[in-house]
């Protein structure tokens, strides 16, 4: 839905928090890699294996990132027999709508973290941060195109909301469509976020805030303060 240039400004405080001393090309595992366009701008600095529930957006990911490893799983149940340097989960973490599936997951990277390792996770939204509203965006292509409309509404249920997105297609053959989809995402208070952290087996904890939203950064070794 968004081309890879889009997620590149957003690439630069992911390897920063991912990789604040490490040397080297650090080992990076992600979950729910998606189309892998946060990941092509990432694999010159990490050596990444993506992982993904979907097929067709791994093979996505393939032509873009053929350097990458792919792998298919669910971010909840991933056991691979290996550790890394670092773990992330974009914006896919937002696919995680109950507590338990948030901790399973959360379990998961701590699973696969070397001692020292970190996990950085960045739902798109937290309760204190929660901002709904509306934007637009698309990719116009020489034959095909697609615009979007997204709107998030601001009603919170139990540990959920809902985005409603409206896509205009163009075909190859010039016809039009409209397609209507309905997202139920995940949304949890940062209190929460720290006690699953805590739960799942994470030591320190920080809080950071980017681009007015929280993303939550984990280690693997014991430790026990959160700050912001
Ligand atoms: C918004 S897309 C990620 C886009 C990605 N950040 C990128 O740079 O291209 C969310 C992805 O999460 C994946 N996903 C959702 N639930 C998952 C799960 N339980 N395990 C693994 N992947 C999952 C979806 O298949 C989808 O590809």
């Amino acid at each position: 839905m968004s081309p890879p240039a889009e997620y590149e400004a957003g690439s630069v405080p992911v390897a920063r928090l991912l990789s604040a001393g490490a040397a080297g090309r650090p080992r990076l595992l992600q979950l729910g890699a998606g189309g892998g366009h946060l990941a092509s701008h990432l694999e010159t600095r990490f050596d990444m294996t993506l992982v993904d529930l979907s097929l067709r957006m791994l093979d996505g990911s393939r032509r873009l990132n053929p350097d990458c490893r792919h792998l298919t799983g669910d971010m909840r149940s991933l056991r691979l027999d290996e550790t890394f340097d670092a773990v992330l989960v974009f914006d896919a973490i937002s696919h995680m709508t109950t507590e338990a599936d948030l901790l399973a997951t959360m379990r998961t990277a701590c699973a696969h973290l070397t001692p020292g390792g970190v996990a950085l996770f960045c739902p798109d939204w937290t309760v204190e941060r929660f901002v709904p509203g509306a934007s637009m965006g698309g990719i116009d292509g020489p034959e095909r195109g697609m615009r979007y409309l997204e709107w998030t509404q601001p009603m919170i249920r139990r540990t959920t909301y809902e985005s409603d997105f409206v896509y205009l297609l163009r075909e190859a053959d010039g016809t039009r469509r409209v397609v209507h989809d309905r997202m139920v995402l995940g949304i949890f208070s940062r209190d929460t976020w720290a006690r699953l952290l805590a739960e799942a087996g994470f030591g320190q904890v920080v809080i950071a805030e980017e681009s007015g939203r929280d993303v939550f950064q984990a280690w693997a070794a014991p430790g026990s303060a959160t700050s912001i």
